[in-house]
């Protein structure tokens, strides 16, 4: 099978489609162990292109590939795996796997692992009526952040590029800032971060500032999410797109082949929202 693969550290051309041996689940006794999935997708998170450069030492050879959308005797399934799936077939324990969206393809709910748990973590402390400035919400992560921000009844002020203000309104932004042009000075209750530096102008947050991302000073209780998987939370992100209440804002869609190509687009600034890689050929 193919399996995009690091054997060092560096630069996107160190990302390699090789041939290797379709995995084996460990044995276990209950049968409830691991799963061998039939991949559909994974997807691109900027995170990984740190992965790739080496600032977490792995085992190498690496697959890559931590969202994973795919099959397991038929069903489908996604989840969240630290073993690669950015290949045909890749092992995941069965407890990080949970039943895929019915309303979209399956390919696109790759994007909803990492993005989604990242975002709902993040937005998990805003309260009904609060007003909430999320910062970089053009991104894979920021997408879901408005929807989840939006679904616990707050108002949401968004900064986008003009590339993503129309997707960040129609997510349900209640106003967006052009962060290229303007700094956004409107007092709010709460800011959630998602930027990879640190924001160049004063925080205008009254409550609290939670980061995923770059660290923030503030003169308000600030915080850091690390996401964690958590299966109840997956479930009821997938429960949130079945019900219309989550659109997934997938932007671009390459085969597994391509994976140093989007690596490269992907540091360069080039993507917005969420790139999903097909495990199992272009035309699927
Ligand atoms: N803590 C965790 O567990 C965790 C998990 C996953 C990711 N992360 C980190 O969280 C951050 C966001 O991840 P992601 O997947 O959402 O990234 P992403 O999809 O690569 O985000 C790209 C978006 O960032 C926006 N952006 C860039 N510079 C900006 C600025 N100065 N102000 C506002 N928006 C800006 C752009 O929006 P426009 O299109 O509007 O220009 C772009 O679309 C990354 O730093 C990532 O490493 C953390």
């Amino acid at each position: 099978m193919k399996a995009a693969r690091i054997h060092r550290y560096g630069e996107p051309s160190v990302i390699r489609i090789d041939e290797i041996d379709v995995p084996v689940p460990a044995p276990t006794d209950d049968g409830d162990g691991e799963a061998l999935v039939k991949v559909a997708a994974t997807s691109f998170n900027p995170t990984e292109v740190a992965v790739r450069r080496g600032v977490f030492d792995l085992a190498l050879p690496h697959t890559l590939g931590w969202d994973l959308a795919g099959e397991v005797d038929g069903e489908p399934v996604i989840g969240f795996v630290d073993s690669g799936a950015a290949a045909e077939y890749a092992i995941a324990p069965r407890d990080r796997l949970v039943p895929a969206p019915k309303t979209v393809p399956l390919q696109h709910a790759a994007a909803i692992p990492v993005a989604g748990l990242t975002a709902w973590q993040t937005v998990s402390h805003v309260r009904r009526g609060q007003t909430v400035l999320i910062n970089g919400a053009g991104g894979g992560i920021g997408g879901f952040a408005v929807q989840l921000a939006k679904h616990r009844g707050a108002y949401v002020i968004a900064t986008a590029s003009p590339r993503s203000t129309e997707a960040v309104l129609r997510y349900g932004a209640d106003e967006v800032v052009d962060y290229t042009t303007t700094v956004p000075d409107k007092p709010v209750d709460v800011m959630i971060h998602l930027v990879g530096t640190p924001p160049p102008w004063p925080v205008p947050a009254r409550e609290r500032v939670i980061s995923a991302a770059a660290p923030v000073r503030a003169d308000v209780p600030s915080s850091h999410v690390v996401m964690r998987y958590d299966r109840d939370q997956l479930s009821a992100l997938v429960g949130l797109v079945d019900a219309g209440a989550v659109t997934l804002d997938v932007t671009g869609l390459y085969p597994l082949t391509a994976m140093a190509d989007v690596h490269r687009r992907g540091e360069a600034g080039e993507f917005r929202g969420k790139v999903v890689l097909s495990a199992q050929g272009e035309s699927q």
